[in-house]
């Protein structure tokens, strides 16, 4: 069996799609994860691109101690210093070097010609060579290039010192026939080829990103990159839990394996949902609600038996059987079970918080879920960031006859309360105006998502915010059984989390 690298990119091009940005500790925390999964190389964003994104590439690189850290870099060398700057605190850090090689990108984007490209990749190579004895080279586009052209391009990136050669096919325009001949064709006929491992990073704009990487697999490539839950800009990157799961169940047919532990999938894909707000279609594979759910009778019971539906059980992705239900009179060691078996380890004090939660869910509901739980953690989690205002009261005027008014009443950092009253389109957008009237800063609400955690007319409302200001942005998660509640505690959340990044930003 070939060992098959597997290099998660949930952190750089996962959190470049819509509503999936991460702030640092979110970042930090799914990277925690991402390690315990068993992911070999875990790209942590672009340290070059701000001054938010290189504390977190920096950040990332300073906590893993197995898996290896990288960050992508645009070939130029004040970029490569300052990515390095964040990266060599890794254990095991890698460069991850992109310049384009199709004549779109490189007359429209670049403006640059072949000979230019060639030679800026020979330059830059040899120059993050310098730094970091482990450098990926990306030759952005690689499936639209001219084979010839991208040949001499790998090839020089080869003779300059690269490692990693990887061929994204980044507009997810392949087909698995044409990805795998593009690996043979380029193993075969570049120069040194044979000392370096190859890449497959595929989009799933015509939904093929997983075949076309395990096409790429069946044809030699090494490593593959995904992400976790498939996100990704656009329709999404190659989703991680499908292409560990395909090595897994038929290591016979690709010869191939990975280092994932399958049983944290499920726990993994939870917790980037929980950070991110962004929920999985329940008919995802591998980590759908439904993916493991079987109508009875609708298939005959020998089939249902044996093969397919026998041999990948939920156990293998983490997905546990129990569907033990926690309520009012379920025990502290009961409950601080259930927790660590979702995969959640918590400290002290925040387990005291989360028991307290608990026990005041449980007095408002009847039963408490697995979901239910999930949600108090995620809850909690959101709320970790220094405060710089809590909710102490609210009271809302509203109806079909009325304009409706908001009164809310926060406290600051200093202990100070303070409370305005405000009219709006609705009790939501009332409590919004009167909340900006108190932090006294003109916030703009970008996002608004409520959802219900639990079936039932006693669940949990969550709500989820993105807000900016003056430039910055940031997210925020409530959640309440009242949904105004919910709503006006993922304001505030957002406000806290806004005043925090922005003045750690202003510091660093
Ligand atoms: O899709 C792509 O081309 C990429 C590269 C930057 C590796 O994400
Ligand atoms: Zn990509």
């Amino acid at each position: 069996m070939r060992q098959i690298q597997l290099f998660d990119t949930t952190l750089r091009d996962g959190e470049q799609s819509p509503g999936c940005s991460m702030n640092i500790k979110e970042k930090i925390d799914m990277a925690r994860q991402l390690e315990s999964l068993g992911v070999d190389v875990i790209e942590a964003g672009i340290a070059s691109a701000s001054q938010a994104d290189f504390n977190s590439v920096r950040a990332v690189a300073k906590e893993l101690r197995q898996a290896k850290v990288t960050s992508l870099v645009r070939a130029l060398a004040k970029d490569i210093d300052n990515t390095w700057e964040a990266l060599r605190h890794a254990k095991h850090p890698r460069i991850h070097l992109l310049i384009p090689t199709s004549d779109i990108l490189l007359e429209q984007r670049l403006k640059k010609s072949r000979q230019e490209v060639l030679e800026q990749t020979a330059q830059m190579v040899r120059y993050a060579k310098r730094l970091c004895e482990d450098v990926q080279f990306s030759a952005e586009d690689a499936t639209r290039s001219d084979p010839a052209f991208l040949a001499k391009v790998c090839e020089a990136a080869i003779t300059s010192g690269a490692t990693i050669i990887n061929l994204p096919d980044s507009m997810g325009y392949s087909t698995p026939e044409e990805y795998a001949n593009l690996f043979r064709l380029l193993r075969g006929s570049v120069k040194g080829a044979e000392h370096v491992a190859f890449s497959a990073h595929c989009h799933n704009d015509l939904g093929l990103a997983v075949a076309n990487s395990l096409s790429a697999v069946r044809a030699g490539a090494d490593q593959v990159e995904c992400t976790i839950n498939g996100i990704g800009e656009r329709a999404g990157n190659t989703a991680l839990e499908e292409i560990a799961m395909n090595l897994y169940m038929r290591g016979d047919v690709y010869g191939a394996q990975t280092n994932i532990d399958t049983t944290q999938l499920y726990k993994t894909s939870r917790l980037l949902t929980a950070i991110t707000g962004v929920k999985v279609q329940p008919n995802k594979a591998i980590v759908g609600e439904n993916a493991f759910v079987q109508e009875v009778g609708t298939l005959p019971q020998d089939t249902c038996e044996n093969q397919f539906y026998e041999a990948m059980r939920p156990e293998m992705v983490g997905l546990t059987t129990s569907k033990m239900l926690l309520g009012k009179h379920s025990g502290r060691h009961a409950f601080n079970e259930r927790v660590r078996e979702l995969g959640y380890s918590v400290d002290l004090d925040l387990s005291n918080t989360l028991f307290k939660r608990f026990k005041e869910l449980a007095d408002k509901k009847k039963t408490v879920s697995d979901r239910d739980i999930e949600a108090l953690v995620r809850s909690i989690l959101a709320q970790e960031i220094r405060k710089s205002y809590a909710l102490e009261r609210y009271v809302i005027n509203s109806g079909n006859t009325i304009t409706p008014t908001s009164s809310i009443a926060l406290t600051g950092t200093d202990g100070a309360r303070v409370e305005k009253v405000a009219i709006g389109f609705g009790p939501v957008d009332a409590s919004f105006n009167a909340i900006n009237k108190i932090v006294g800063r003109s916030v703009k609400l970008e996002e608004y998502s409520i959802g219900a955690v639990t079936e039932g007319r006693d669940a949990q409302g969550e709500v989820s915010v993105k807000i900016s200001s003056e430039g910055a942005t940031a997210k925020g998660y409530g959640l309440s059984t009242d949904v105004i509640e919910a709503s006006i505690l993922a304001y505030i959340n957002a406000i806290n989390n806004l005043i925090y990044e922005t003045t750690r930003e202003e510091q660093a």
